[in-house]
């Protein structure tokens, strides 16, 4: 199954909660916000049983968003539900991973293959500038609690800001290198809540790279994403440690893109900037056989044609997506709704 440009459906990011334990800047960055109603949102049969008719339609790839994923109830039972479907190949999981040196061994006892932490600074203040919380060690705690679970690799993903935290690209490096991470360096990207957003606060790949260049001389690029869809480009420093840039703001990669993603209500978007998405709730809920709703995800990706972020980037003037007017009439257009 293919769409107008030829890329398959090859991976599913199925958010299980809208609601964060953190406010980070770039993401939720407001006071208050409208969460999506408790009814609707997918219970764990529910959520396999899109994952198994996902799976049947090519998606080998599986990841636990939110909002903040480890707040949903009971993940562990979800994550060994999903671990079981047919055809998922890879489940993982992207936190804040506050509350991950909690659960760590549980999730990877149900199944869990990989994990990825968000970590934008290694200083306690930065971090309760950049999140409001003052629970940075919790997460520092949750990484380390990872790298002793036996998950098959641990990513850390550093949302780059310009005059935040562009100092700290070695430290954060180093950080990884001695906790047994990746680091994958991600460009500030204008999707729904990042109502800051500002071209000027984009540190874009070409200056990372020279930064981190200055410091440890030549990188080279990777032999290559482990999968072609990936989003992160891979680098490896002169002494082998592989780190990655994902830029999606100044180089978007959307002609491979092979993503969709569930909101914990169960609504399909195609693309992490689509305006709309495809309601499956309400099919789930008014009794569709797996065959209707298969033959409904079919229809859709085959008309695909998104391309959000190439789309964005092509903009002359470029600001924030939204304002928080747009974001209220309709919270599904938010990044902690989507998952990323
Ligand atoms: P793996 O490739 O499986 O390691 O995971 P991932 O990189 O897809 O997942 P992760 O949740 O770590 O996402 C990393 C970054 O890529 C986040 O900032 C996401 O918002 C961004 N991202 C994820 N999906 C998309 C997408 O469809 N389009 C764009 N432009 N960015 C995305
Ligand atoms: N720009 C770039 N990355 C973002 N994330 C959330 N909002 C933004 C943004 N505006 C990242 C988080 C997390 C991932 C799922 O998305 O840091 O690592
Ligand atoms: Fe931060 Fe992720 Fe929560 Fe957004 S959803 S506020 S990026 S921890």
């Amino acid at each position: 199954m293919i769409d107008l440009f030829g890329r398959p459906l090859g991976s599913l990011r199925l958010s299980v909660t809208d609601r964060c334990n953190l406010r980070c800047r770039y993401c939720m960055p407001e006071d208050e916000y409208v969460w999506l109603p408790r009814a609707s949102i997918l219970r764990f049969e529910e959520l396999t049983r899109l994952t198994g008719i996902f799976a049947r339609l090519g998606a080998r790839k599986v990841r636990l968003t939110g909002g903040e994923p480890l707040l949903r109830q009971d993940l562990p039972e979800l994550v060994s539900m999903l671990a079981a479907v047919d055809g998922v190949q890879d489940l993982a999981l992207t936190t804040n991973g506050l509350l991950l040196a909690t659960m760590a061994r549980r999730l990877a006892g149900a199944g869990l293959q990989r994990v990825t932490v968000s970590l934008d600074t290694l200083r306690p203040d930065r971090f309760q500038a950049l999140t409001r919380s003052e629970r940075h060690a919790d997460v520092l705690r949750g990484i380390t609690a990872a790298g002793e679970a036996g998950f098959d690799r641990i990513k850390i993903n550093t949302v780059v800001i310009r005059g935040y935290n562009d100092d700290e690209l070695i430290e954060l490096i180093e950080f990884g290198r001695r906790v047994g991470a990746e680091i994958r360096f991600i460009e500030y990207m204008d999707v729904g809540g990042a109502t800051l957003w500002t071209p000027e606060r984009v540190f874009p790949r070409a200056d990372i790279l020279a930064a981190l260049e200055q410091h440890y001389g030549s990188v080279k690029m990777g032999t290559g994403p482990a999968h072609p869809a990936a989003p992160a480009e891979e680098f490896i420093l002169p002494d082998g440690t592989p780190f990655g840039i994902i830029a999606s703001t100044t180089a978007p990669f959307c002609r491979s893109c092979d993503r969709s993603r569930i909101t914990a209500d169960g609504v399909w978007f195609l693309c992490l900037y689509a305006e709309h998405g495809l309601d499956l709730r309400s099919l789930l809920r008014a009794g569709a056989s797996d065959e209707e709703i298969a033959g409904v995800i079919v229809d859709t990706w085959q008309a695909r044609a998104d391309r959000g972020a190439e789309e964005r980037a092509g903009l002359e003037h470029r600001g924030a997506l939204y304002q928080i007017e747009g974001l209220r009439s309709d919270p599904h257009r938010e990044m902690h709704t989507r998952g990323g």
